[in-house]
């Protein structure tokens, strides 16, 4: 596996295998790989003719008060992990290749209302500093194809609108979410969790999935749905931030026989906030 630090190396790598007509996947990471991650290159692998993959802790997604210092930065083990693989290309850049006027004068994409709810109303900008850091990869890269977990549903949705509202000339493929054989999703947050917190952790996979039994049975009270959600969170030690049940497409509340939905949940234990959400498909 080649490593590039600067967007010009990934250029001059690419360039002349586009042109040759090659197939490129593109997978975009913080690094600190675990199997989820590696669910993405192992798809990418199979489905084109080069694999690239990122590796950077993108500061304008992280918020003032949020784990950006303590981030796990583990780039000798990912650089192993990714090369055993499959993966082609490493792009690891530093902070002044991606940002070389400074956080506060970069140009920004600005995602849609469906950056401004769920984890974009608990973590403000976040989106758009996602938005945006996807976007620069994207024109460093230009992958024929982009590899995005549905780990991160929201972060795929907000992707997936910023390439059809900004033209991006590329597809972007969902793949599904890794998790422990307990049903806790792998994270690299979950490194974070003291041993006790990570015994009662599956709480928040096994609330979604109560709550997606309870809508394929055909409970509608949406409402009280979610605040059953949220005692089972808190009874389990954890405080809830929020849990939602809504449009697999729109992330607004579903509306009368909307059929596609989806159940999403965030939860705080003591050093570190931890996601997930599973797709719904119910009934009339
Ligand atoms: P990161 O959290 O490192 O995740 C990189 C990719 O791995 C994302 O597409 C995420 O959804 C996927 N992923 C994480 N855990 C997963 C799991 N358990 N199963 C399947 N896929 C999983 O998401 C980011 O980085 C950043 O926001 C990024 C897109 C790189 C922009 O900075």
């Amino acid at each position: 596996m080649e490593r590039a630090t600067r967007i010009e190396e990934v250029r001059r790598r690419l360039d002349p295998e586009r042109n040759a007509g090659r197939r490129i996947g593109f997978v975009p990471t913080m690094g600190n790989l675990h199997a989820g991650h590696l669910a993405l290159v192992a798809r990418a692998r199979a489905e084109c003719d080069l694999v690239v993959a990122s590796v950077y802790v993108n500061p304008l997604q992280f918020g003032a008060n949020e784990d950006f210092d303590r981030y796990p930065r583990t780039l000798e083990a990912d650089a192993a992990q990714l090369a055993e693989a499959g993966c082609d290309l490493l792009f690891c850049p530093r902070d002044e290749e991606m940002y070389p006027n400074g956080l506060a004068e970069q140009t920004r994409v600005v995602p849609t209302a469906l950056a401004e709810v769920l984890c974009g109303a608990s973590r403000p900008g976040h989106f758009a500093g996602v938005a945006t850091v996807v976007a620069k990869l994207f024109n460093i890269v230009r992958p024929h194809v982009a590899y995005f977990g549905t780990k991160d549903y929201q972060q795929l949705l907000v992707v997936r609108r910023m390439v059809e509202d900004l033209c991006y000339d590329l597809e972007v493929v969902g793949v599904p979410t890794v998790r422990e054989p307990d049903g806790l999703a792998l994270s690299s947050r979950n490194a974070f969790l003291t041993p006790d917190e990570r015994r009662r952790a599956p709480v928040l996979y096994q609330t979604l999935c109560w709550l997606a039994e309870q809508l394929r049975g055909g409970r509608r009270d949406f409402a009280a749905l979610e605040e059953e959600g949220r005692k089972r969170i808190a009874a389990a030690g954890f405080r809830p931030d929020y849990l939602a049940v809504v449009g697999a497409q729109t992330l607004a509340p579903p509306s009368p026989g909307e059929r596609e939905l989806v159940v999403l949940g965030a939860m705080y234990a003591q050093a570190a906030r931890l996601i997930d959400n599973l797709p719904v498909q119910v009934g009339d």
